[in-house]
């Protein structure tokens, strides 16, 4: 199964990606977290990518498609994988198709996680997570048994960079300009579900199990 996940930054796209992938096997592949690990390896990308991602722009589509590309080729033998924030813009979209094609294999779905502008911002201000296993909270939504510390034992938590009020507010408009144009481009392939994200997160994933379910 390929899934691609959709929807504006605090969605909730990485938090339901971890179950999707935990129930149906799949692998997940998010080029947030593969940019940050760049950055954090110090590598030629990770450097070019780091103003963007500060400023809350996109990096360039041929450094991301180039990026993404690989990570593809290197997950041939798994099961199936949800992409998680990419594609982002059209051109990104088109890459993916392309290559898709060559490959003889298709995006069975795209889940479109809709969630109102107002609540991002205390979604993403919210947020912390471990550094060492992965694992996000929500100071409020979802905290941590004790606070600031992750619940595997692992040691102190931390806030993304990008998750400022000012960079989530530019965040919010690039998905806007350039992201959103995505639900018109999978609408008209048929392949869209739209889902509520507004939700409790239980709620967000009771929707996408009756999805993916019947893929
Ligand atoms: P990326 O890391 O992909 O960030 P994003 O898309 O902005 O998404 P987030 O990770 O902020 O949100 P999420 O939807 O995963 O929310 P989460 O589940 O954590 O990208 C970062 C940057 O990298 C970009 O700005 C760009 O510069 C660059 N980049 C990445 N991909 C690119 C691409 N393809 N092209 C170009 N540039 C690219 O949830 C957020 C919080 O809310 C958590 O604390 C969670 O506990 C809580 N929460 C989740 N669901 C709910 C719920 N239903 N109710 C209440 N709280 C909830």
């Amino acid at each position: 199964m390929i899934v691609v996940f959709l929807g504006p930054p605090g969605a909730g796209k990485g938090t339901q990606c971890n179950f999707i992938c935990d129930r149906y096997a799949l692998k997940h592949m998010s080029s947030g977290d593969i940019l940050r690990r760049e950055r954090k390896e110090g590598t030629d990308l990770g450097k070019e990518a780091q103003s963007y991602m500060d400023s809350g722009k996109l990096v360039p589509d041929n450094l991301i498609v180039a990026m993404m590309m690989k990570e593809i080729q290197a997950a041939d033998d798994a099961k199936g994988f949800v992409l998680d924030g990419f594609p982002r813009t059209i051109g990104q979209a088109e890459a993916l198709d392309n290559a898709m094609d060559k490959a003889g294999k298709k995006i069975d779905v795209a889940l479109n996680l809709q969630v109102d502008d107002n609540k991002l911002e205390e979604r993403v201000t919210g947020r912390r997570s471990c550094l060492k296993c992965g694992a996000s909270y929500h100071l409020v939504f979802s905290p941590p048994k004790v606070e600031n510390q992750c619940d595997k034992g692992c040691g102190q938590l931390n806030q993304r960079s990008d998750d400022t009020s000012e960079t989530v507010r530019s965040r919010i408009a690039t998905y806007h300009e350039q992201t959103s144009p995505l639900v018109a481009y999978y609408t008209k392939k048929g392949n869209i579900a739209d889902l509520d994200g507004n939700a409790a997160i239980e709620n967000v994933t009771k929707q996408i199990v009756e999805v993916l379910d019947k893929v």
